[in-house]
């Protein structure tokens, strides 16, 4: 059999983070940097890894292992997809995947989701099984539960389906919104966010009292109002959704210095409202702009980093928004 390459976008969300674990709505983009997966079958009964970026470059094991012992970090979300493909389609034997991102996995644009959905994407065309992006879906959030235990599946459904997305958990709502491009920048602080205790400790305090129930009925609430102002492309509105939704993240005390700083900056550069994106702590933020203003608000967020000392790794990342979903390439 040829190999087959198969990639996927990576996504900012735009709106609705935390809320969105919990079953409220959120708006999520697909951006134009991808991840690859090439899948090759083979002859000899193992499961090989080829990452040249990840910290285990080659990997391999017996087919008949896969899913089992210690698992790298870096290969577990490919092994474990492969153990529950093969769970469901037995025909699947020997294979070699080799990858490749056009991202740092630090950016929090979702490389795990991302390189999942590309591997799913290339087994599926590799071993014709004809699976819809809803199975697909399926597939993926089970793998992305059994490597982190939470997740509401957002950044898989960015990188399956593509496009911007009105998304409910677990894939019960994908919409697409239909529109062009989003006037977006985007600032990385520099500093990898620590998704999973930042998750945890939103639900610890939900358990807690009602105070963080009530800060997510006005994100959901605020989601929908967002949902109605992409669609009519009023820019100016979708900023000043995003800086409330910066507020209601901010009450919840997921945002950042850095964050603050870089969203400040985009602010006094005449953004039209600037938020983080993703779970906080660290990451990017986002701003929306007039495209006139793009460029200022990009130059006021680099010299906001360029003056911070704890930013040095931070950067001003140029993407395109509303990219295609998971594809055959080639
Ligand atoms: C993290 O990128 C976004 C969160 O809403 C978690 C999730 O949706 O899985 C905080």
């Amino acid at each position: 059999m040829t190999p087959i390459e198969a990639s996927a976008p990576g996504k900012l969300m735009l709106f609705g983070e935390h809320a969105v674990v919990y079953g409220y709505p959120s708006i999520v983009t697909a951006v134009d940097q991808r991840i690859y997966a090439k899948a090759e079958s083979v002859a000899a009964k193992t499961f090989s890894v080829i990452a040249p970026e990840v910290e285990m470059p080659e990997y391999s094991k017996s087919v008949e292992d896969v899913g089992n012992g210690q698992i790298p970090r870096s290969v577990e979300f490919l092994e474990r997809l492969y153990a529950r493909f093969r769970a469901k389609y037995p025909q699947a034997q020997g294979i070699s995947v080799t990858t490749r991102s056009e991202f740092s996995s630090k950016f929090g644009f979702g490389s795990s989701s991302a390189v999942t959905a590309a591997f799913a994407k290339a087994l599926n065309e590799l071993y014709s099984t004809n699976m819809t992006e809803q199975e697909m879906f399926d597939l993926c959030y089970k793998t992305v539960l059994d490597v982190q235990g939470v997740g509401s599946g957002f950044d898989l459904a960015a990188a399956i389906w593509g496009g911007t997305l009105y998304y409910v958990k677990p894939a019960k709502v994908v919409e697409q919104l239909r529109i062009d491009e989003l006037p977006l920048v985007v600032g990385y602080t520099g500093i990898k966010a620590d998704t999973a205790s930042i998750v945890n400790r939103v639900k610890a305090e939900k358990e807690h009292g009602p105070v963080v129930d009530g800060i997510f009925d006005q994100v959901g609430a605020l989601v929908e109002i967002a949902k109605t102002a992409i669609l009519a492309a009023d820019w100016r509105l979708v900023g000043e959704l995003m800086t409330q939704n910066q507020a209601l993240l901010e009450e919840l005390r997921v945002s950042s210095p850095e964050l603050d700083i870089l969203i400040d900056a985009a602010d006094a550069a005449g953004a039209y409202g600037a938020k983080l994106s993703g779970a906080g702590g660290g990451d990017c933020m986002i701003a929306v702009t007039d495209v006139h203003k793009k460029e200022d608000v990009e130059r006021g967020i680099a010299s906001a980093i360029s003056i911070q000392g704890t930013m040095k790794a931070g950067q001003v990342i140029h993407v395109h928004t509303h990219a295609q979903g998971a594809r055959i390439e080639g």
